[in-house]
């Protein structure tokens, strides 16, 4: 569902920030990009997202590339980052509906798909009292309701779980396990080890802006020679991490 070709971005002429990546996510699969602060995971998924196009190499969403199906894949994806600030004096029941309207989502089926949403996560009582008043968790749950909005089949999360308290994470992670069995294809960002160990059915570690291992957790910790992810996480991480 997602595939990148040989994708290298550089934001400047004299540095590349992406150093030619290329991997498959499946449907039914989180793939994860483990890496740490600076490797380049929200600029390979702003690209993954169209937000931003690759220097060179290609990525294909359900076999659409940007360049031609924009608008096809835009219906394809959802995309969730921390770098989009919510409006503090805007609502979630207003954010809700703009989205809806945005997608075509018929009046009849927005009343359902909101209160579903919003019942899961516990956004109910707070629908419309105004962001600025509302805490980072509440935020990001409802950051993510309205991302799924139109039932996406690739969803790409960055972060997901960043700055989130053990509660509200495990609803996080419960709904990304859901939508897996549903068949969603998803790829999740984290610079957290145990995030991408409980979740991940492939992960990819990237450092400084190149894929320096990937396998599920147990290859991982075959190739490291080691006894646990974590062991693995530390030492192809020192083993690769030149500063
Ligand atoms: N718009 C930009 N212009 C120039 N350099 C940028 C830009 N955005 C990011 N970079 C640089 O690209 C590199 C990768 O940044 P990126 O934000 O993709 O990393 P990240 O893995 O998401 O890090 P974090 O864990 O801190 O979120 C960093 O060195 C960053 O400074
Ligand atoms: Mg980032």
């Amino acid at each position: 569902m997602i595939e990148l070709i040989d994708v290298h971005k550089s934001y400047t002429k004299d540095k590349e920030t992406i150093k030619g990546v290329s991997f498959e996510v499946h449907e039914g699969e989180i793939f994860g990009l483990l890496g740490p602060n600076g490797a380049g995971k929200t600029t390979l998924m702003q690209m993954i997202a169209t937000l931003m196009k690759p220097t060179s190499g290609q990525i294909l969403i359900d076999g659409l590339s940007a360049d031609k199906n924009l608008l096809d894949i835009h219906r394809k994806i959802g995309f969730l980052t921390n770098e989009i600030k919510l409006d503090p004096m805007s609502t979630p029941n207003a954010l809700f509906e703009f989205f809806a309207k945005l997608y075509d989502i018929p009046d009849s089926e927005l009343r359902d798909r909101r209160d579903e949403s919003f019942a899961r996560f516990g956004i109910s009582p707070f629908a419309d009292k105004r962001f600025k008043e509302l805490s980072t968790g509440m935020k990001q749950k409802i950051s993510i309701a309205i991302s799924l909005i139109h039932n996406p089949p690739v969803i790409i999360f960055d972060e997901p779980t960043n700055g989130l308290d053990i509660l509200t994470s495990k609803q996080v992670t419960d709904y990304l396990k859901e939508l897996r069995t549903k068949g969603h294809a998803i790829i999740l960002s984290t610079h957290i080890f145990s995030v991408a160990e409980e979740l991940c059915d492939n992960i990819a570690m990237l450092i400084d802006g190149s894929i320096v291992a990937q396998g599920t957790v147990d290859e991982l910790i075959a190739l490291a020679k080691v006894n646990t992810f974590e062991e693995a996480f530390f030492n192809i991480y020192v083993a690769h991490h030149k500063e």
